[in-house]
């Protein structure tokens, strides 16, 4: 039997001695309290705590120990490694803090700077009046139609009763696409809409039709090259006058307020017989300046009334065209300018404000959604 292995080499676990482990703790404490970051302390936690640190290697010596001296070492050892760790933890506390702190001071925002300002962009009232008349329209059971804005001539023409040479094509001076004989132009009207209503659709037919229209005009204050029509048109068996008139009856009062009247006045237009021009009441004498020098209205030169648009029973001869027999449906239209209906209707006294885009003419009306 041999007895207790009392025989080891100092040498062996010079590491684990009481000065060497107070060094190493020493030289770890000094190295924490020089981080100045979380990264240099990152490091240190790695040097100093880490599975190659002096005090991790030092423990894997214990076990060389003999028995009576391990246990004071591990106490040693333990008490070495609680105090650098405690050591990092308080430098990691105290680090997070001064960190935190700084980016709250570099990452704070001056609420009482200016900032640069972006108006709302407003919609156009010429847009905002088409989409009222539809409502308008809508709730009288009609559907919105549409058709391109550039369009066949026989469309725009032919199919309207108006042939080649007939005179009331040059009433609408038309812009043609390529060349005059091309067969194809920017529509001078909304009314091409109701031929193509009538060829898509099955009778009985109520369609509104807004959409913007061309014709080769100067820009001045009563005329642009390019503005918007509203056409309507009903086809159904029984159609009258008198459905088109309380129609018109009410689509004024829609727009320009309870009580206001229209005027049928005979007029010419080749897709429908018999044809009228349609006068307002005008909303602002309401009448009452005519034959009344006391009273003159500028609105309405005194007469009382305002040419609105144009109407009628559809032609026809342009109800054959399109393959509905006359003999059974009859169908009504009218035609109004959208930039007539907005002059009158909010006053505003020159077209060109409307074409040129400026929004503090839009914004006037509001900002509508
Ligand atoms: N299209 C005509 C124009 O631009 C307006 C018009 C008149 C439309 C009579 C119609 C109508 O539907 O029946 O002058």
């Amino acid at each position: 039997m041999s007895g207790p292995n009392t025989s080891f080499d100092p040498k062996q676990v010079s590491a684990l001695n009481a000065e060497s482990v107070q060094a190493v703790v020493s030289e770890a404490l000094a190295a924490i309290a020089n981080c100045a970051d979380l990264a240099a302390l990152k490091d240190a936690r790695l040097a100093h705590a880490g599975d190659r640190s002096p005090l991790a290697l030092a423990n894997r010596e214990i076990g060389a120990l003999p028995p009576a001296a391990k246990a004071e070492a591990g106490k040693r050892m333990g008490l070495a490694r609680q105090e650098i760790k405690a050591a990092l933890d308080a430098r990691e506390a105290l680090l997070l803090e001064a960190r935190d702190a700084q980016v709250l001071t570099e990452e704070a925002v001056d609420v009482t700077l200016p900032t640069y300002e972006r108006p709302v962009g407003g919609r156009h009232p010429l847009t905002t009046l088409m989409e009222r008349i539809c409502d308008v329209f809508i709730a009288m059971g009609y559907d919105i139609a549409e058709g391109p804005e550039v369009e066949a001539e026989w469309i725009n023409f032919d199919a309207l009763n108006l042939p080649p040479d007939h005179p009331a094509r040059t009433m609408q001076d038309t812009f043609y696409i390529e060349s005059a004989d091309s067969g194809v132009v920017l529509r001078t009207q909304t009314s091409p809409i109701q031929i193509r209503a009538m060829l898509d659709r099955e009778v009985p037919i109520y369609v509104v039709a807004p959409g913007r229209v061309f014709r080769t005009d100067e820009l001045d204050a009563t005329h642009t090259p390019v503005f918007h029509q509203v056409e309507g048109l009903a086809v159904d068996i029984g159609i009258t006058m008198a459905d088109l008139k309380g129609t018109l009856d009410h689509f004024a009062q829609e727009m320009f307020g309870a009580g206001i009247r229209t005027r049928l006045r005979p007029s010419y237009f080749p897709f429908t017989e018999p044809s009228a021009e349609v006068d307002l009441q005008c909303f602002v004498c309401r009448g009452q300046s005519i034959g009344n020098p006391e009273r003159p209205c500028r609105t309405c030169g005194s007469e009382g009334w305002i040419e609105w648009g144009g109407c009628g029973m559809v032609n026809p001869r342009v109800l054959r065209a399109v393959g509905i027999d006359p003999e059974i449906y009859r169908g009504f239209a009218f035609g109004m300018g959208i930039e007539r209906t907005l002059m009158f209707r909010n006053g505003v006294t020159d077209m060109r404000d409307m074409v040129e885009g400026d929004v503090r003419f839009t914004r006037a009306f509001g900002l509508e959604a």
